[in-house]
């Protein structure tokens, strides 16, 4: 039986990658899937992905550091649709810029507007739907990068780490109001995002450091995603999900 019928999902940056992974997963268990992205062309690509496996869902153009963008095509999918039931906050950017003294405020900004402001405006909005409905369920993607430092990743571990916080504190402000909001930590997954970090440090960290001794698939962030908004998590609030092969354990 599919678990999601009826349910109208957001997902962020949802071209590629884990996004595209868990809106083809939403749609599976049955959600109508509003597809958002900033890249328009692998965007289409996922929706068309979903059709393909007689899913439904619409693909929408998205910028999350945009704040009127972000506004306006949240509204617009909760006044088409009447419904936001479930969201996924993914949208996000790589980036190693060095040692703390040789970031550029530029790059600190820029890695700050889309991984962790972005996931801001995001929330604002859906939680606006949210307690319009009586209730719905949010996941944000943080990383392992939000609960440890990361050395030449300073503005990437801070704006995760960011992300964890503004989890907690939703899920403690509308827990009451039937929304719950959770994150999860993937540990290095397979996607275009990694193409920057060095093989070498991938090859310690899959082979060496995970327990498993491998590198995880988007399936399996999406695997852990649908389960955190589907009502089988339905006393899982605030949390915040590794999904690492036991990285952060060893
Ligand atoms: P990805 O690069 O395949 O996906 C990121 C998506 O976000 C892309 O589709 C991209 O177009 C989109 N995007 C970038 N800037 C955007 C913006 N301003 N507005 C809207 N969309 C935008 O990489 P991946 O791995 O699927 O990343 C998804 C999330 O998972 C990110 O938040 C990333 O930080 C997080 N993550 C990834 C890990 C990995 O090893 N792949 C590990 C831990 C966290």
């Amino acid at each position: 039986m599919q678990k999601l019928k009826e349910k109208v999902a957001l997902v962020t940056g949802a071209a590629t990658g884990i996004g595209r992974a868990t809106a083809i997963a939403l749609a599976a268990e049955g959600a109508n899937v509003m597809v958002t992205d900033i890249n328009e062309q692998e965007g289409h690509q996922t929706l068309n992905l979903i059709k393909e496996e007689g899913g439904q869902g619409q693909f929408f153009q998205l910028d999350v550091s945009n704040p009127e963008q972000v506004n306006n095509v949240i509204t617009e999918i909760f006044n088409k649709e009447g419904s936001l039931d479930l969201a996924v906050n993914n949208a996000g950017i790589g980036g190693v810029f060095g040692a703390i003294h040789e970031v550029t405020l530029e790059n600190w900004h820029k890695m700050m507007a889309v991984n962790l402001t972005g996931v801001f405006l995001c929330l604002q909005a859906e939680v606006q739907c949210m307690l319009q409905k009586g209730g719905g369920k949010i996941v944000n993607v943080s990383s392992l990068a939000g609960l440890n430092g990361m050395p030449g990743g300073s503005a990437y571990s801070a704006a995760k780490h960011g992300v964890i916080g503004l989890t907690k504190s939703a899920a403690i402000e509308y827990g009451a109001k039937n929304i719950r909001v959770n994150a999860v930590c993937p540990g290095f997954i397979q996607t275009p995002i990694i193409d920057d970090v060095p093989q070498k440090v991938l090859d310690y960290s899959t082979k060496i450091r995970v327990p498993m001794k491998r590198i995880g698939q988007p399936q399996e962030v999406a695997n852990s995603i649908v389960w955190l908004l589907s009502d089988d998590s339905s006393y899982i609030n605030g949390h915040h999900l590794c999904i690492d092969g036991g990285f952060s354990t060893s």
